[in-house]
Parts: structure tokens; C-alpha cells; sequence
């Protein structure tokens, strides 16, 4: 069964046409999935598509997020659902029940949070959902440099909500949610990242995603650490210096 889908231009100068696309099956088995369960949102980060988007806010309903798990029924393949995509997951407040769902049908499960709207209930019903992983969004580790990216953001608020769900974790003598950190990297707090693992090691988390910055909006483009051929002229012509970034000896394996 092919399960993935995959877009192709193949066809987009045989057929003259720009911008054509056609959509070709792949035979890769389906492992994870993505399933954005709001696009409403608690902050207003500088970096994020809503930025540029006037779609209309709007949140999954439970009983086709019931009728989607019981469709991926038919990819036994699947492992993993990740509650990812642009709004707060914890805004949803349904959010934790989903995780339960889907956890009872044998899935590994993600979320994604800025974490400022975990709270006890939250957390306990989280852990007690044997939700996976806790990823949670950080962008500055003090409140200066996460405020100028996470507006309307309160750092301390997202600390001492991880900490306590940490405790709680181990008071219940349970191993999950692992939680992780991801940051999105730019040139004003690209600074920060000294002071990543020290972060890390306060909120007990496993793993660090760095990622970089998809320029949503005019005054983003300046801020992307990366080169882009042909958007600047040619490389002499760069803006900035892109920092060499060294990493230790690592063992990549899961
Ligand atoms: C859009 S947020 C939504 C989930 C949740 N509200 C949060 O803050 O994590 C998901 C992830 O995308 C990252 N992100 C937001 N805008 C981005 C951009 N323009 N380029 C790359 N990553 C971005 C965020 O930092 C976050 O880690």
C-alpha cells in the first residue's frame, strides 16, 4: 500500500505549465504523524507564520480526531503521533485526552509547547495519558531574549511549570514525558546558545533541537543564519558572517 505523498514537478516543463504539480505515490511504510489539533495560539512570537496568514483560527473536533484514529487503524506501520504544527496544542482542551487516545492505540506520542499552559492538571493528566515526549519551545534562555522573540512570553512561568511537572514525574515514579528543548536559531539570539545546556540541565531535558529560522515575514529575512544562493548575489555579497558551529564527536544512533 503506498501511504505517503509525494509533490512532484516532473511534469512542469514537459507540459509548459508553471507551477503544476502532480502528486505520486512513494512505497515507504507510514511511521509518524502530525496532527495539529488547534491553530489558536497564547503568544504572539515574532517568528511565526501567523505573522503573515489570515486563515481562519480554528480547532480540531474530537470526534474526527476519534474518526482519524480509527482510520489509521489501517496503517499498521504507524508508531508515532505528534501534536505539532502552528497553534498551542495546550490550548485544546481536549488535548490531553487525544494524547490518551492515542497512546491506548499503542502510538508513541509528541507535543509541542511553549509550555505556558501546563499546569498541575495538565501535567498529571499528561503523565498519566504515558504521554512520550514533552517538546518544549524556548528561542532565549532569559527573559530578555525570550520576551524580544515570544512576545507576551514569561520564561520564569515556563521554567517553574516544566520543574514542576518534572517532580510530579518522579513522584509518581514514571519515566515519561521526556522532555526536550527546541530553538530556533537566529542572529539575535544566536548568543544564547552557550547557555542552552545549562538550561537543559535545569529542565532535566534529554535533547536539544536546533533548528533554523523559515523567514515568515519581511523583518525575519534578516534574521536567518543560512545563505540562501542567489538571494544575495553571489557569496562575497553576504550580509552577514555565518558562525562555524563545532560539534563533539556523537553518537547519532537512536
Ligand atoms: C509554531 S510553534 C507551535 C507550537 C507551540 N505553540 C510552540 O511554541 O512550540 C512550533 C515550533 O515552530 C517553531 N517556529 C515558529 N516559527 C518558526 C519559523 N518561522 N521558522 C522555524 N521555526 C519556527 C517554534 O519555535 C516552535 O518550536
Amino acid at each position: 500500500m503506498s501511504t505517503v505523498l509525494e509533490i512532484n514537478s516532473h511534469d512542469r516543463q514537459s507540459k509548459g505549465i508553471l507551477g503544476r504539480h502532480s502528486l505520486d505515490s512513494i512505497k515507504r511504510p507510514l511511521t509518524k504523524i502530525y496532527i495539529e489539533p488547534t491553530t489558536v495560539c497564547n503568544l504572539k512570537c515574532r517568528t511565526c507564520i501567523r505573522n503573515s496568514w489570515d486563515e481562519t483560527i480554528g480547532s480540531m473536533d474530537l470526534t474526527i480526531y476519534r474518526k482519524l484514529l480509527s482510520d489509521l487503524r489501517e496503517f499498521p506501520s504507524l508508531h508515532t503521533m505528534a501534536f505539532w504544527g502552528i497553534g498551542e496544542p495546550l490550548t485544546h482542551p481536549e488535548i490531553v485526552n487525544m494524547v490518551a487516545l492515542a497512546h491506548e492505540m499503542g502510538l508513541k506520542t509528541e507535543v509541542i509547547t511553549n509550555g505556558h499552559l501546563l499546569d498541575k492538571d495538565v501535567a498529571r493528566g499528561f503523565i498519566e495519558a504515558g504521554l512520550d515526549t514533552l517538546v518544549v519551545s524556548l528561542d532565549g534562555t532569559t527573559q530578555t531574549s525570550y520576551e524580544a522573540i515570544r512576545l507576551g512570553g514569561n520564561l520564569m512561568c515556563v521554567d517553574e511549570n516544566i520543574k514542576e511537572m518534572n517532580m510530579m514525574r518522579a513522584k509518581m515514579c514514571r519515566k515519561n514525558p521526556v522532555v526536550g528543548l527546541e530553538f530556533v536559531i537566529m542572529k539575535s539570539n544566536i548568543d544564547q546558545i552557550p547557555y542552552l545546556a545549562e538550561k537543559a540541565r535545569l529542565m532535566e531535558a534529554s535533547f536539544i533541537v536546533l533548528s533554523n529560522l523559515l523567514p515568515c515575514t519581511e523583518d525575519m529575512k534578516d534574521e536567518i543564519l543560512y545563505w540562501i544562493p542567489g538571494t544575495f548575489g553571489n557569496e562575497q555579497e553576504r550580509p552577514f558572517l555565518v558562525p562555524d558551529l563545532i560539534l563533539p564527536r556523537m553518537d547519532m544512533h537512536e
